[in-house]
């Protein structure tokens, strides 16, 4: 018996947002955006706030795990763009499901704080602290990006992911998270502003960060790359993802995204990856599944997980 993701769910605001629209905000071309990140369109929350696309992937999770808003001891969300300075997201959160039960907190890791949320779920299971956990990543990005900015405003997106953790018949083989906040200024927002980044950059550290930490949760839990069903890494561009597949020789069928829908969201990406990969079966019951995420702060990590 081991930590596993025994619900998910996930939402997605409707409206769209395509690089033919944005063409007429920004001097910017459906071509640039596709061949330099890989995007197409992504969401934009118009009435929902982060709390209520939280709340909607909460519903699904808890749904496909079959147990109730009662049920759950703890409430971890994801987000770097909070509701309000506080109460935390989670909190309100654990308001609107009912969840009477659960302590709740949010994490600040940016794209990262899904995977840091895992490892956090991982040791309270593990430890019997709690015993059924929702853990969510919610992100209304639309809100802190600058519309006026062409290098950041394609870039990115709105949405939620959510899961519910507890022991059954899965495990988490190995992870390694990792933080170096004397790089904050290549991604990060003031407290009342916008996003702020250097691009290309960034672009190398998180090749270089991810594929530093995919070797080493591959080496400590003693697994080859060819034994890895899938990889889903965060989807912040799809040239960094297939940049990190080729220098860990991982075939690129194996590279789960749906960057293009999307675009970057943040901490939802890989629950809403892994959602959609779990739909399409390319995400199955006992498939060793690699997750992997960098991103402000700066924060990265990767885990092994038998899903
Ligand atoms: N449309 C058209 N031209 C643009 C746009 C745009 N939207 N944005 C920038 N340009 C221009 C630049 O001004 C520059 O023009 P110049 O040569 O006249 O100065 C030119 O395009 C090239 O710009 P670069 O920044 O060199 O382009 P690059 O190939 O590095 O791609 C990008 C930029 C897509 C941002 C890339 O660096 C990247 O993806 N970096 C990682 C960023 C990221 O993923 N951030 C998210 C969070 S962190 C994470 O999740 C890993």
């Amino acid at each position: 018996m081991g930590t596993t993701l025994t619900g998910i769910g996930y939402y997605l605001p409707p409206k769209v947002l395509t690089n033919f629209d944005l063409e007429k905000m920004v001097d910017t071309s459906d071509d640039w955006i596709t061949t330099r990140t890989g995007i197409k369109e992504r969401r934009i929350a118009d009435n929902e706030n982060v709390t209520q696309m939280a709340y909607m992937a909460s519903l699904e999770a808890l749904e496909s795990a079959n147990i109730q808003p009662e049920d759950i001891d703890l409430i971890i969300l994801a987000t770097l763009t909070p509701e309000l300075k506080f109460p935390s997201t989670a909190c309100l959160l654990q308001a609107k499901l009912g969840a009477k039960r659960a302590y709740a907190f949010d994490i600040s890791a940016a794209c990262s704080g899904f995977i840091y949320g895992l490892e956090l779920a991982d040791a309270y299971i593990k430890s019997g602290k709690a015993k059924k956990i929702l853990l969510v990543g919610a992100e209304r990005l639309s809100e802190i990006v600058n519309w006026q900015d062409r290098s950041t405003c394609v870039l990115f997106g709105d949405g939620a992911g959510a899961v519910i953790i507890s022991e059954g018949d899965g495990e988490v083989l190995s992870s390694k998270m990792l933080s170096d906040g004397e790089l904050w200024e290549i991604l990060y927002a003031p407290k009342c502003g916008y996003i702020n980044m250097k691009g290309k950059e960034l672009f190398k550290l998180a090749v270089r960060s991810m594929e530093e930490v995919c070797r080493y949760v591959l080496e400590s839990a003693g697994i080859s790359i060819e034994d890895v069903s899938i990889m889903i890494p965060h989807q912040a561009n799809i040239r960094i993802m297939e940049a990190l597949a080729e220098k860990l020789g991982m075939p690129k069928e194996k590279v789960y995204s749906n960057i293009h829908k999307y675009g970057n969201t943040s901490a939802a990406s890989i629950p809403i990856a892994m959602y959609e990969a779990y739909k399409e079966g390319k995400l199955r019951r006992g498939d060793i599944v690699m997750l992997t995420a960098m991103g402000g702060g700066l924060t990265w990590g990767a885990m092994l997980l038998r899903f």
